[in-house]
């Protein structure tokens, strides 16, 4: 059998480098998973849909359907050493099975392209924010006022575009130098410096906002609020915010060493990912009950009531600055992930270099990217399906792919690799490693699927 490890996996290496350490693979797992996902989208999720109970099936989601994908993702990444379309392929076969499983391979690559299109000009957008908060533009200003910068800012086809430019800019600077001297060097310095800048405003918060309203807010669990389908919203922000369902993970998952524990490296990922947007949230709801705003805003809860509650506060304008600096690093690094899976696979397939790749791929994403810019002014009106051209990526992106992408690759992991390829990857048959695949072979995609069921309205309300 092929899947004995002295065979050949173990004699793989990627043509890309690997990790210097497990602390460097952590780290880049982590600035993955930590975006705007967690600062931007989930308190202002957490808050439309009630707070505690929504908190807990979130957490229960992370452990239950997030943890055993993620870790089928880096398992296949490491065995294969490839990019998502290769690795698939080549695993499919060694299996004796199919090498049509490239498709999900494909399909993973195509989801980031589409994700990181219109995430760079959110990145960007938090980027512009930087220099807004900076030169004091929201000190003092009125929920008017605020509201006012930030139509002018999206309304403003020319300003939008160039910050999605530069945010794209930087994305391909990073991806371009490549594993160790790009990727690596890059969240070496922002994961710890996110932490540290989120402890820095947790401290702000704790000081200045109604912290006991915040706590009470995300902690204590009112059931009566929850819905099925703030279940259902539980269960896609574990996804969206984990960076699982497209290959990332897994394409990170390829350069990662032969003796590093995967269960170890998953595990310390979800606490990261989750401590960071329990802190996030610690830090806004706070500042929105110290300034009687609505926890449950939507998504213009970062964008707008969050400079309005900094402009009215003594140090506001410094620690505003450092809030979006912070973003725009979690940004950052989610996008780098987003975009190495399509780098690897232009490497090894169309034998080009990583420069050149990552520029192709950046001039791409970016020309798709313009979609996005426009939905927000020139073509806000253009309207089809679930709405502006912005609005159909995330759907089919978030709704549609990654789910998708999620039950194949468990499936893939659990059902088609045998028990020695795994159980080779993942430390030996133990404990841990059955409850793994429990998990892979029937928990994660009948919840997965159950999300992309009703998510493409397949499935009628239970509730
Ligand atoms: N996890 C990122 C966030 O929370 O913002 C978003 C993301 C990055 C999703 C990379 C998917 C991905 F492959």
């Amino acid at each position: 059998m092929l899947s004995n490890k002295a065979a050949g996996p173990a004699k793989r290496t990627s043509l890309h480098g690997h990790w210097s350490s497990r602390m460097a693979f952590i780290l880049a797992v982590t600035g993955s998973a930590v975006g705007l996902g967690n600062i931007w989208k989930f308190p202002y999720v957490a808050g439309q849909n009630g707070g505690g109970a929504f908190v807990l099936v979130y957490l229960a989601c992370v452990a239950i359907i997030g943890m055993p994908v993620m870790m089928s993702e880096i398992l296949l990444g490491r065995r294969g050493r490839r990019n998502p379309v290769a690795t698939m392929a080549l695993l499919g076969e060694e299996e004796g099975k199919s090498r049509n499983w490239q498709w999900v391979g494909g399909m993973g690559v195509l989801a980031g392209i589409l994700i990181l299109s219109y995430y760079s000009v959110i990145g960007g957008w938090t980027l512009a924010y930087v220099f807004k908060s900076g030169m004091g533009e929201f000190f003092g200003a009125d929920a008017t006022r605020v509201t006012t910068i930030r139509d002018g800012f999206i309304g403003s086809w020319a300003l939008l575009g160039s910050f999605h430019t530069v945010f794209m800019g930087l994305t391909v600077y990073v991806v371009a130098r490549g594993v160790e001297r790009g990727l690596e060097q890059a969240v070496r310095f922002m994961v710890p410096a996110l932490l540290l800048l989120m402890l820095a405003l947790l401290g702000y918060s704790i000081n200045s906002g109604h912290f006991g309203a915040g706590l009470e807010f995300m902690f204590s669990p009112d059931f009566s609020k929850l819905t099925w389908d703030s279940v259902l919203a539980a269960m896609g922000q574990a996804f969206f915010t984990l960076s699982i369902g497209m290959g990332a993970v897994m394409a990170y998952g390829a350069y990662l060493p032969e003796e590093t524990s995967i269960t170890g490296s998953a595990t310390a990922v979800a606490i990261a990912d989750t401590t960071i947007a329990i802190l996030a949230g610690l830090v806004i709801f706070p500042l929105v009950f110290a300034n009687g705003l609505d926890p449950a805003d939507g998504p213009g809860l970062v964008f707008v009531t969050l400079p309005l509650a900094f402009g009215q506060m003594p140090g506001g304008v410094f620690f505003s600055t450092l809030f979006f600096i912070l973003l725009s690093f979690a940004a950052w690094t989610s996008a780098i992930s987003l975009m190495e899976p399509a780098v690897a696979w232009l490497v090894e397939h169309r034998n080009r270099t990583r420069a050149q790749a990552a520029v192709i791929m950046g001039l791409l994403i970016w020309t798709m990217g313009v979609g996005t810019v426009l939905s927000f002014n020139v073509l806000s009106e253009f309207k089809f399906l679930k709405g502006t051209i912005f609005d159909n990526l995330d759907h089919l992106t978030i709704n549609i792919m990654l789910p998708l992408g999620g039950v194949l690759i468990t499936v893939f992991a659990g059902w088609v690799l045998c028990r020695n390829s795994t159980a080779d990857e993942l430390g030996g048959a133990g404990t841990i490693y059955k409850l793994w695949r429990v998990l892979a072979r029937y928990v994660a995609p009948i919840g997965i699927l159950f999300v992309f069921l009703k998510a493409v309205g397949l499935l009628p309300d239970l509730a």
